[in-house]
């Protein structure tokens, strides 16, 4: 089931096109990965599939089961500064903020979600810690359970392993792959570490001025060996 449908779509800013013509589906159960040179459009793309940036044409078709609620981000730079004076389970917790509507506090179902998550990216030892004293792979962590809060359908994700060693990067694909199979939460990521994507997602979309290639991991290599402007 296509959860997210974008047709002809046209994407940039003050009407200059930076892609065109993306025919792309977000099918249910995905993990997809997006690849593509610096400035080529990914962050673009998946803004304007987020509603936080205007389409400069096409249009996106959204399946009518996706609701404020069911969709989460993790953007590539995070505003908020990072001295913010907040708990990791606060930080964490917020992700709910989307299903408060007009209550001051979150209740009981909230806290477990908030929980579930705190449990899934390990970081239980943590909750009661600042923010501002975390280390960059708990930060990441932190704001992963916060992003996945806020996904019960779709998890979008900008970058997300940046500054991390490859080892916390590993664990935190494996966490991933596991949100992915047992929540069947639909995970869009971008990443420029093609190598490391490629092992752990099962779908690879490429840009380049539009959507190059749409397939799986082993597709793409297949097709990167014989095509070098694929394979960079
Ligand atoms: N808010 C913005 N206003 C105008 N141009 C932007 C804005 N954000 C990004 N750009 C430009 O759009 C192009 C694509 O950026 P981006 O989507 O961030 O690429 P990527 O994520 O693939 O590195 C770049 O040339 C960038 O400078
Ligand atoms: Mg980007």
């Amino acid at each position: 089931m296509s959860l997210i449908s974008c047709r002809n779509l046209k994407v940039g800013y003050y009407g200059k096109p930076i892609l065109s013509d993306v025919n792309l589906d977000i099918n249910s159960g995905e993990f997809i990965c997006i690849i593509g040179d610096n400035g080529s459009g990914k962050s673009t793309l998946i803004k304007t599939m987020l509603r936080l940036a205007q389409p400069l044409g096409g249009k996106i078709v959204y399946d009518s089961s996706l609701k404020k609620t069911s969709v989460g981000y993790l953007p590539q730079e995070i505003k908020a500064k990072s001295d913010f004076p907040a708990t990791v389970f606060e930080v964490v917790i917020s992700g709910c903020i989307n299903r408060l509507g007009i209550r001051a506090s979150y209740n009981k179902e909230e806290r477990a979600i908030a929980m579930r998550y705190i449990k899934t990216l390990e970081i239980e030892d943590i909750i009661h810690k600042s923010f501002r004293e975390l280390s960059g792979g708990e930060r990441q962590r932190t704001l992963l359970a916060r992003a996945l809060c806020s996904s019960e359908k779709v998890l979008f994700l900008d970058e997300p392993f940046n500054a991390l060693d490859i080892h916390v990067t590993n664990h935190l694909y494996h966490t991933l792959a596991k949100i992915n199979s047992e929540y069947g939460v639909t995970i869009v990521m971008i990443s420029h570490d093609v190598e490391t994507a490629l092992k752990h997602v099962n779908k690879v979309v490429y840009v380049d001025g539009t959507v190059k290639f749409v397939g799986t991991p082993c597709e793409y290599k297949k097709l990167g060996g014989q095509n070098n402007e694929l394979a960079n």
